[in-house]
């Protein structure tokens, strides 16, 4: 145990500790959308609530690339996820996941469940497919109907090229392109137009910081003339996008997350969405210095997302108790590692409208933390990296 042990204000509990949430969603929704959202719930058959709703759809389509307004759903992003497999598939379609994560996976069991003849493209945790191995496998196996994938595989933090593989997908094969971009809407470029992509989803409660419950969904052009003909009632896309049309959804939308979500859009706008990808770049950047000088190692090798950073915790750290110890004394909320990386990764997200000076207290906390379980030479090594990269 460190020499800081014996000091009183590194093991007894803090009088008073205000709650900072790094983990990749929900992420902290600004004062101004929170105070909207406890007014009145909005009646959603009224011309208020359908230039509301426009306007969302509106400010949504720079985000992702998209020529027309992205639908907005009432739902998690599972939910637009199914919604985007029941409606560009058929019963017993040759569909191809790529799968190097827990959310790779939910596409794959997705298309499982939906009845499609599923392959995959499987690589390592941590890593991600050079554009090379989507081809070859697109020359061996032809055919597919949709090839499914992540742009931000959260479990591991790592980004994938979604752009490359898109336009590869396009040169090599005529199926379409559908891509869960739920952790990083508003966090990395997405030219979903330009990148010869169908299909992309999100959801509310990650870049957009907007509580959970709302789902997003882009369709392309050439999308719009593929639906499926499966039975599907809830997420029936080409009915959605004529009534989203009017400004109005099937059925009774979460009005009141809808008026936060006006509000942080409005803030993501007003502040530009370049920059608002740029910030999240230079956080990013700026924690995986932090990380490293605290002598964690990265995952990801290279392809880093700019929403969360994924470091392995010391060996000599116990990874459960840094982060019990970092929620229960410092009121740190971080994410751990899932399935195989359980207890030895930490997962640090800087995603959506978080506040600088909360991450700058994020890495204090680790470094005290890791330094109170035993890891010398960390104190000020982080934040001071920060800051310099920031
Ligand atoms: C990349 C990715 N896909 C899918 C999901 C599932 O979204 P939800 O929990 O909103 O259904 C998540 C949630 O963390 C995610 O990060």
């Amino acid at each position: 145990m460190s020499k800081l042990a014996n000091n009183s204000l590194k093991t007894k509990k803090l009088p008073f500790v205000r709650e900072r949430q790094f983990c990749p969603g929900p992420t902290p929704v600004p004062l101004h959308s929170r105070l909207l959202m406890v007014d009145q719930v909005p009646y959603h058959r009224q011309e208020g609530f359908y230039s509301t709703f426009r306007h969302c759809r509106e400010m949504l389509s720079p985000l992702f690339g998209s020529a027309s307004a992205p639908l907005i759903l009432t739902s998690s992003g599972t939910g637009a996820m199914e919604a985007a497999l029941v409606n560009c598939t058929e019963v017993g379609d040759k569909v191809l996941c790529l799968v190097g994560g827990k959310f790779g996976e939910r596409w794959l069991d997705l298309a499982t469940a939906f009845g499609c003849e599923v392959h995959t493209l499987s690589f390592p945790w941590g890593q991600v497919p050079a554009v090379e191995e989507l081809e070859e496998v697109l020359a061996k196996r032809p055919g597919f109907k949709a090839v499914f994938m992540q742009q931000c595989e959260t479990s591991t933090g790592v980004c994938l090229p979604v752009g490359a593989y898109g336009q590869a997908i396009n040169r090599h094969s005529d199926a379409l392109v559908v891509v869960d971009a739920i952790s990083s809407l508003g966090a990395e470029p997405m030219k979903m137009n330009q990148w010869g992509i169908d299909i992309v989803v999100s959801g509310s409660q990650k870049g957009l910081s907007t509580p959970p419950g709302l789902s997003f969904i882009a369709c392309s052009e050439r999308m719009q003339r593929r639906w499926s003909k499966r039975p599907r009632f809830y997420f029936d896309l080409p009915k959605e996008f004529k009534n989203q049309e009017k400004g109005q959804s099937s059925f009774t939308p979460a009005s009141s997350l809808i008026v936060g979500l006006e509000a942080s859009l409005a803030a993501i706008t007003a502040y530009g969405v370049e920059d608002y990808v740029a910030f999240h770049q230079g956080l990013a950047q700026g924690v995986r210095r932090a990380l490293e000088a605290m002598g964690l190692k990265l995952l990801g090798e290279g392809h880093f997302s700019n929403g969360l950073s994924a470091a392995f915790i010391p060996q000599e750290v116990d990874g459960n108790l840094l982060l019990k110890r970092l929620q229960e004394r410092v009121g740190m909320i971080f994410a751990g590692g899932q399935d195989q990386l359980a207890g030895k990764i930490v997962r640090f997200a800087h995603l959506g409208m978080i506040d600088y000076f909360d991450i700058c207290a994020g890495i204090i906390g680790l470094e005290q933390e890791l330094f109170y379980l035993g890891c010398g030479n960390v104190l000020g090594a982080g934040i001071s990296a920060f800051l310099q990269e920031g």
